[in-house]
């Protein structure tokens, strides 16, 4: 069974290092020929809405699936009419429009942070009246990692952040003052069969996931964040992995926002829990049976974002699993990570010092 892969960045590459031990093989597109995913299956190099290149993709596996948010959808409609595509296309078009996926939110009675759509300056004025200040302006589209935004503090700030990011359709946010972020990961699978990982807690630093440590335990949050995970994979009839990431403010979850893939909140899993999230994504889009979701210890992971650790160091703190995902170095860019597990949450906050002061900043 070959899946393909459209995307061969670090989710791709550890998706296909999941499916090996169940003899998957992988083929992937990407842009760039030395993708991550390059180094553990063949890469067919064309734009992800190359029709030839899709084409290809689709002649050469026997299910397609995605690892990046960004794949243009017409270009998923194409591939599925002759191959199945999974996670549905549907859930991927959502999650592109920061306002369709509040917007589906709100429908589901998932909360969210006060927004409104802006494509004018006076659209914004309004908009910030509405909203109230702080603010987060946001573009609609193709934002990760923090970009695409635009904090409001002032009336003051409402030219510069027009001046910055006006000109594409924007969605503008109340900031939440959150006491902190957390996400869940669930999987449903073309059966139907869902299970959740337990709460992840994120620390992000300009606007990029530094450190995630998992089980998140709190009950309460758990059961709700469950309920609003559940009632979106239904909404898609969805396969695969599907991720909700939240703020918590005084005891609450508000949806900040959605990704219908493996999350890097979830590369705990590999080590973390009894199934990882990759595997249990193949499982999911494959059909077969759900792997346990269940923790194994706590865990940390941290990521190495613009620079790499001196590896052997890394690798001297004992229990560490470092993960390089062979990507050249640039600021702001994400090239490894690593995770370490304990019994205990105290152990494993410990270890979690021990690594960062090995990690640069
Ligand atoms: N409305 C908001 N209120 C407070 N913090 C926010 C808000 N929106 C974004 N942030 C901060 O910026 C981070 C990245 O924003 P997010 O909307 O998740 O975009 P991305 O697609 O880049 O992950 C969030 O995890 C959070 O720390
Ligand atoms: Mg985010």
């Amino acid at each position: 069974m070959k899946i393909g892969v459209i995307g061969a960045g670090q989710l791709g590459q550890m998706l296909a290092l999941a499916g090996h031990p169940l003899a998957l093989e992988f083929l992937f597109l990407d842009s760039s020929a030395d993708s991550p995913g390059a180094r553990v299956g063949p890469i067919i190099t064309g734009r992800f809405d190359d029709p030839a290149s899709l084409r290809k993709l689709a002649a050469g596996a026997d299910l397609v699936t995605y690892e990046f948010e960004n794949v243009p959808v017409s270009a998923l409609e194409k591939v599925s009419r002759t191959r199945p595509c999974l996670p549905p296309v549907e859930a991927l078009r959502v999650s592109q429009d920061r306002l369709l996926e509040k917007q589906l939110f709100q429908r589901l009675g998932i909360p969210t942070p006060p927004f409104r759509p802006v494509d004018s300056i006076d659209e914004l004025r309004e908009a910030v009246t509405a909203v109230g200040l702080p603010c987060v302006l946001k573009t609609r589209r193709l934002g990760y990692d923090g970009r695409g935004q635009h904090y409001l503090r002032r009336p003051a700030d409402i030219l510069p952040a027009w001046a910055a990011l006006g000109g594409v359709p924007l969605i503008l946010e109340g900031f939440v003052e959150f006491d902190r972020e957390v996400s869940i990961i669930g999987a449903r699978s073309t059966r139907g069969e869902t299970r959740c990982y337990p709460l992840a807690e994120n620390q992000h630093r300009g606007g990029i996931l530094r450190v995630t440590r998992a089980p998140h335990r709190n009950v309460r949050l758990q059961r709700a964040a469950e309920r609003h995970l559940r009632r979106l994979l239904d909404y898609f009839e969805y396969a695969g992995v599907l991720t909700i990431e939240f703020f918590v403010q005084r005891g609450k979850l508000i949806a900040n926002e959605v990704a219908p893939r493996v999350h890097n909140s979830g590369h705990w899993t590999i080590e973390g829990a009894v199934t990882s999230q990759f595997e249990n994504h193949l499982r999911a889009i494959l059909g077969l049976p759900l792997g346990d979701t269940s923790p194994v210890g706590h865990a940390a992971m941290v990521n190495y974002i613009g620079t790499m650790p001196d590896r052997d160091r890394i690798l001297a703190l004992p229990g560490a699993h470092h993960h390089d995902y062979g990507k050249a170095p640039r600021a702001g860019r994400k090239l490894g990570h690593c995770t370490v597990v304990a019994p205990t949450a105290a152990g494993r906050d410990a270890l979690l010092r021990q690594l960062l002061r090995r990690v640069p900043r």
